[in-house]
């Protein structure tokens, strides 16, 4: 008799039906369309944008045009969105839902000065009746569907989610995610998940939980200890997109797959670079894809000094001598192991 494939959690979105989701987070100057194209590859059930400015994307500025780029082939994929302006962001999300991308996701949850200093992001949660007047605006201003991403509250003396969480929900939005930290710790100190059973039992939309997923483990103790719908990684996917090929393994049967052997991580690294340069043009898409290589050289022997070279390079052919010399190097320590 053939196991049951056990469901952990389910998402729906509008037309978007998934189970067992594990999602790739938005970070900016990270989850590009080329690298979100990776992540789709690789597992990732959905992918959103980096952050844009709805300022930027009704000035129709250059860099935000091209955080606005999206591909049949990554779908499910959300653009973010962000600003602290009700009428521009209502005006953006417009602008948005004719690109047709399969929902728009509004960020409440950024902590970073410049943005939180503007008003937008992690600021409004200072401000929670402007946050809902924001969200019921864009809400009812496009018909794709529309998600908020946010955090628990400002500070630990003033976490409000559980009670934003329904007031958001009656703005008519599609699902919540929860990066479970508040403004104040920005990335710091542990996630708190325990937020989002209670979240979960205030609400009937999807809660999404984010924070301190770091490996396949994490997304199955995720959905097992909080019964939340989704899981969402950040950090852990930069460079390392194969944690969505194992998270989804390991929910789908239990077992743990390998991790990537040296040809996978190379070839896969190379296939991102080639994909950022085509978008980017060589010397920004070199330059942008160093902070990449942490990540794919993860836990081999000697990487460090390869890095080193990798982000001083300046040529593509350069960096494909490095890795595949690299290759042969760890190859011929195994053979002679
Ligand atoms: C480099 C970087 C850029 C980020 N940019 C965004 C962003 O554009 N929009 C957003 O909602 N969150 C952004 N975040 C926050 C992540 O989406 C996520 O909430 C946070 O990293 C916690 O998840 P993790 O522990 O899995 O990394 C960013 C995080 C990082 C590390």
């Amino acid at each position: 008799m053939t196991e049951q494939k056990k469901k952990y959690g389910f998402l729906k979105i509008g037309r978007i039906e998934v189970e067992n989701p594990v999602l790739l987070a938005p970070m900016e100057d990270v989850t590009d369309l080329p690298y979100r194209l990776i992540c789709r590859k690789l597992g990732a059930d959905i992918v959103y944008s980096e952050f844009i400015a709805s300022e930027g994307i009704i000035r129709d500025a250059k860099r935000s045009k091209q955080k606005m780029l999206i591909d049949d082939r990554e779908r499910p994929v959300a653009l973010q969105i962000f600003g602290s302006n009700i009428d521009a962001m209502v005006k953006s999300a417009q602008i948005i839902e004719e690109i047709g991308v399969d929902f728009i996701d509004i960020n409440y949850g950024c902590w970073v000065k410049n943005v939180v200093r503007n008003n937008a992001g992690a600021a409004l949660l200072k401000e929670p009746d402007k946050m809902v007047l924001m969200t019921k605006a864009v809400v009812d201003a496009v018909k794709v569907p529309v998600t908020v991403k946010t955090r628990l509250g400002w500070d630990k003396s003033s976490i409000i989610i559980v009670e934003l969480a329904k007031r958001l929900e009656n703005t008519g939005i599609a699902a919540l995610s929860i990066h479970c930290r508040t403004r104040i710790e920005a990335i710091k100190g542990e996630a708190d998940w325990s937020w989002i059973p209670k979240i979960k039992a205030n609400i009937s939309i999807p809660v999404i939980l984010n924070g301190d997923v770091k490996n396949h483990k994490d997304v199955k103790r995720a959905f097992e200890e909080t019964g939340c719908d989704g899981v969402m990684i950040g950090r852990a996917a930069i460079g390392y997109p194969f944690i969505f090929r194992e998270a989804k393994h390991f929910l789908d049967t239990g077992e743990e797959l390998s991790p990537p052997d040296i040809s996978d991580r190379i070839e896969i690294c190379l296939e991102h670079l080639r994909n950022e340069i085509e978008f980017k043009g060589l010397h920004r898409g070199l330059i942008e894809f160093r902070k990449n290589y942490s990540g794919y050289l993860k836990g081999l022997r000697d990487s460090h000094q390869i890095r080193q070279k990798l982000v001083v390079t300046e040529t593509y052919d350069e960096i494909v001598d490095i890795l595949y010399n690299y290759k042969d190097y760890l190859l011929s320590i195994e053979s002679s192991a």
